[in-house]
């Protein structure tokens, strides 16, 4: 299972791609403005630090001007750079387009299995069921994922699955244990996965056995 994080800030980036976990990174509007950063700059150096798909999402509502924007962003690194295209009609011409013109694509605001399937027949890259605002509306948002797992699986539809608008580690979990391809994981949630209790309790009682051995 691949490990991306929900995240345009370098500094969380940087941390998480140290520990050896990280796979791609994912990014939104809303993302790249609590940086506080100018877009391409931002997205320029997330490039720089991570060697695998970084999404990045168009603005655009009618297809010319996705493929347009997609075009561009592509420039700055054509083998990772992904677009993030909203689940619209407008959105599926333009994936096929791009699709077309081997530029990756994840399509973005899925809500349904619906959506996933024609999202995957136009050609996606990747597809982002959101979880937490499905659960926000008191939806289980991951029995959509485990529908999309079987679709694909009947088919051998080739678009890979990202989990996104993951909320807290339990989502992570039941994303491995779905089959799901990738999940798209806050920093925050990140470290939450890291951490347990006991591990804690045991480094501090084997830092405080190793005292009481004799040294010479
Ligand atoms: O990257 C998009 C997605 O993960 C958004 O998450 O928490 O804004 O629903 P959230």
């Amino acid at each position: 299972m691949k490990i991306f994080i929900d995240s345009a800030d370098v500094n969380e980036i940087r941390e998480v791609a140290s520990w050896g976990i990280l796979d791609g990174v994912t990014t939104n509007p809303t993302l790249v403005a609590k940086t506080g950063r100018e877009m391409k700059e931002c997205i320029t150096e997330i490039a720089q630090i991570v060697d695998g798909p970084i999404s990045v999402e168009v603005i655009s509502t009618e297809h010319q001007g996705m493929v347009r924007e997609a075009e561009e962003w592509a420039r700055i690194n054509p083998k990772n750079i992904t677009i993030k295209i909203p689940m619209t009609t407008e959105g599926l011409k333009a994936v096929k387009i791009l699709s077309e013109k081997n530029i990756k694509t994840n399509v973005t605001l899925i809500f349904s299995p619906n959506q996933a399937l024609l999202a995957a027949k136009a050609g996606a890259t990747f597809v982002s069921p959101f979880v937490g605002r499905l659960d926000d509306i008191s939806h289980f948002g991951m029995e959509i994922v485990s529908d999309i797992v079987q679709i694909y699986r009947n088919y051998g539809f080739l678009t890979e699955i990202i989990v996104a608008s993951v909320r807290n580690p339990l989502h992570v979990v039941e994303a491995a244990r779905m089959g799901a391809d990738i999940a798209t994981v806050p920093y925050a949630v990140l470290k939450q996965m890291v951490s347990h209790p006991l591990t804690d309790i045991g480094i501090k009682k084997f830092f405080e056995d190793y005292q009481k051995i004799p040294k010479k």
